[in-house]
């Protein structure tokens, strides 16, 4: 469903996607590990068409999409969302999740002279499915707070509701369970299951390793730019190569069994809560 071939993306010097290959398949739970610095962000946004690569090939459904505009490949259904989402604070949830653009009559706008009829069943039926969509998050009952009095776990589920809204076919997602506590977690780790049956295809960027292994397969580990390998959870855990990248990554030291170093993540831009507090939080009790 997505290929990817050959896959370089380059700032400046620094090659953070080096020479990158692989071939997702639909209807999988695809897993990305790898060290911070490993390019895995990197590569989602140069999936999303947030950078243009420097070179190589995206095919996503059999079509070139390598180097489109962000906008071009959501609305051909390959969306990504954010590590650290950032819905419009002062709306409410039910009017974030409307924001996503379904091709609404409403916006020619001779069509508010000519068909006002139509453009208010549109209306209505985007508000309906907007409806919908947070009653399967289980946000409904939120649907007329402000986005800001959401928990970490709440704006996960309000970012995956508002990804719905467009009938994704291939969802890129940037650590579900960064900030989220162990029983959100749940709740989502059971929607993505369920979402994933409905025939959704999903590509995971995740820290939680227990998460990783038990949601994901196969698993596509990077490290300095590179894939280092993929392989099920099993041959990736025994992997001598995987520990040792997360032993020697450019992060330093990390905890025996594969938790990865959560030392030194880049600080969201424009400050706010760190997202190495949130990991934090998203990890077992028992490690450091
Ligand atoms: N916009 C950017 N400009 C310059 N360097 C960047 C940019 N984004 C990421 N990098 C660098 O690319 C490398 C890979 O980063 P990233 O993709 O965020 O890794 P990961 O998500 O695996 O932690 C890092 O060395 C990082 O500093
Ligand atoms: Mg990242």
């Amino acid at each position: 469903m997505l290929e990817v071939r050959h896959l370089v993306k380059r700032f400046g010097g620094l090659r953070a996607v080096d020479d990158v290959s692989f071939a997702l398949r639909e209807g999988t739970i695809t897993g990305l590990i790898g060290p911070n610095g490993a390019g895995k962000t990197t590569l989602f946004d140069t999936i999303a068409g947030v950078h243009a690569p420097s070179a190589g090939e995206i095919r996503f459904r059999g079509r070139r999409v390598g180097g489109l505009a962000t906008h071009r490949i959501f609305h051909r259904g390959l969306v990504r969302t954010f590590q650290i989402p950032r819905p419009f604070a002062e709306m409410t949830v039910l009017e974030n999740a409307m924001l996503v653009p379904a091709g609404q009559a409403g916006e020619r706008f001779w069509n508010n002279w000519f068909a006002r009829g139509r453009v208010r069943a549109q209306e209505r039926a985007h508000r309906e499915r907007a409806q919908a969509v947070l009653a399967f998050v289980g946000l409904d009952r939120l649907a007329g707070a402000h986005a800001k009095s959401l928990s970490g776990g709440q704006q996960k589920l309000l970012e995956l509701a508002r990804v719905l809204m467009s009938e994704p076919k291939l969802i890129l997602l940037d650590e579900p369970g960064a900030g989220v506590n162990p029983t959100l977690l749940l709740t989502i780790v059971d929607k993505l299951r369920e979402l994933n049956a409905r025939g959704i295809t999903f590509l995971v960027i995740e820290h939680n390793m227990d998460l990783v292994m038990n949601l994901c397969n196969p698993i596509l580990v990077m490290a300095q730019g590179k894939l280092l390998m993929e392989g099920a959870p099993d041959a990736v855990r025994r992997d001598p190569r995987v520990l040792e990248a997360y032993l020697g990554g450019a992060g330093g030291a990390a905890e025996v069994g594969l938790r990865p170093n959560v030392g030194t993540p880049c600080p969201p831009p424009g400050g706010g809560s760190s997202s190495n507090d949130a990991r934090a939080a998203a990890r077992p009790s028992g490690t450091p």
